[in-house]
């Protein structure tokens, strides 16, 4: 116990009971995992997921690192636009990673990927050994993210690419009022009528209230050294992707 406390959606918890409440989440939900993704967004994740890759351009040849990467949405997205290359997804959940390598060997893409279970915050890799660190939707629920990302700049080789998508925040008022309805009321229950689970799309959505806004997490991808830092919102702002560079 370090005393420090910090948050799991909108509770207050002791900073090292985190990430095994997270854990909690992510192995009740895995097996429906990537059907709610589907639902709750009416498939517009994957508009996002694409629009990452739009902006990220996989070259043929590179190496990924998908941290967060859970059910492989995105290492398989890239390795497809890539053409050739190698990603390794790693994860905190194993439930998640049995998922990802399911739909890997049902979609013939085994020989291209690594499943590795670790922690964002502590990678168990060299230093300068990856072209391109993704994490989509993983980086709200780490303890620490400032860590998460001084990881990502150490695990990148010099002229390497960090990219995140993440929920965001709704700039228009009104909007954001019709959302948080949607989140609120429609969501959890959701959770409860597909994965059996309403806490853990509880936890979803206020998790994404706790998650800094654009602007703040651009100046913490700067503070970790990345250069070239820039965002687009996706759907107004519902989500956003974040891209830097290691020079
Ligand atoms: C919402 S899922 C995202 C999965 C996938 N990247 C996608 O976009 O569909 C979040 C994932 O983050 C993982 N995760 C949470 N905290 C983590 C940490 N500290 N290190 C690694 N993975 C973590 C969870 O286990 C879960 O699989």
């Amino acid at each position: 116990m370090t005393g420090t406390t910090t948050h799991f959606g909108f509770q207050t918890v002791p900073e090292d009971e985190k990430a095994g409440k997270v854990q909690g989440v992510f192995t009740s939900v895995a097996s429906r995992y990537d059907l709610m993704n589907d639902v709750m967004s009416a498939g517009i994740h994957r508009l996002w997921k694409d629009a990452m890759m739009d902006w990220l351009a996989p070259r043929p040849g590179q190496r990924l690192l998908d941290v967060a990467g859970g059910t492989g949405d995105i290492s398989f997205r890239f390795l497809r636009r890539a053409g050739t290359g190698h990603a390794t997804v790693l994860d905190l959940t194993e439930p998640m990673l049995v998922e990802g390598r399911k739909r890997a060997e049902a979609a013939r893409l085994s020989d291209s990927l690594d499943w590795v279970v670790g922690d964002a915050m502590a990678l168990p890799f060299a230093d300068s050994s990856f072209d391109v660190y993704t994490i989509s939707f993983g980086i709200r629920n780490v303890t620490r993210p400032e860590v998460a990302l001084q990881e990502a700049f150490r695990v990148l080789r010099p002229g390497g690419r960090l990219m995140v998508l993440e929920f965001s925040k709704v700039p228009n008022p009104a909007l954001r009022r019709l959302y948080d309805l949607y989140s609120f009321h429609v969501i959890p229950r959701m959770g409860a009528a597909i994965a059996g689970d309403r806490d853990s799309y509880q936890y979803l959505v206020e998790s994404i209230r706790r998650f800094p806004d654009q602007e703040t997490f651009l100046s913490m991808i700067r503070a970790a050294g990345f250069a070239n830092a820039g965002y687009r919102n996706l759907t107004m702002g519902v989500a956003c992707l974040h891209s830097g560079w290691k020079l």
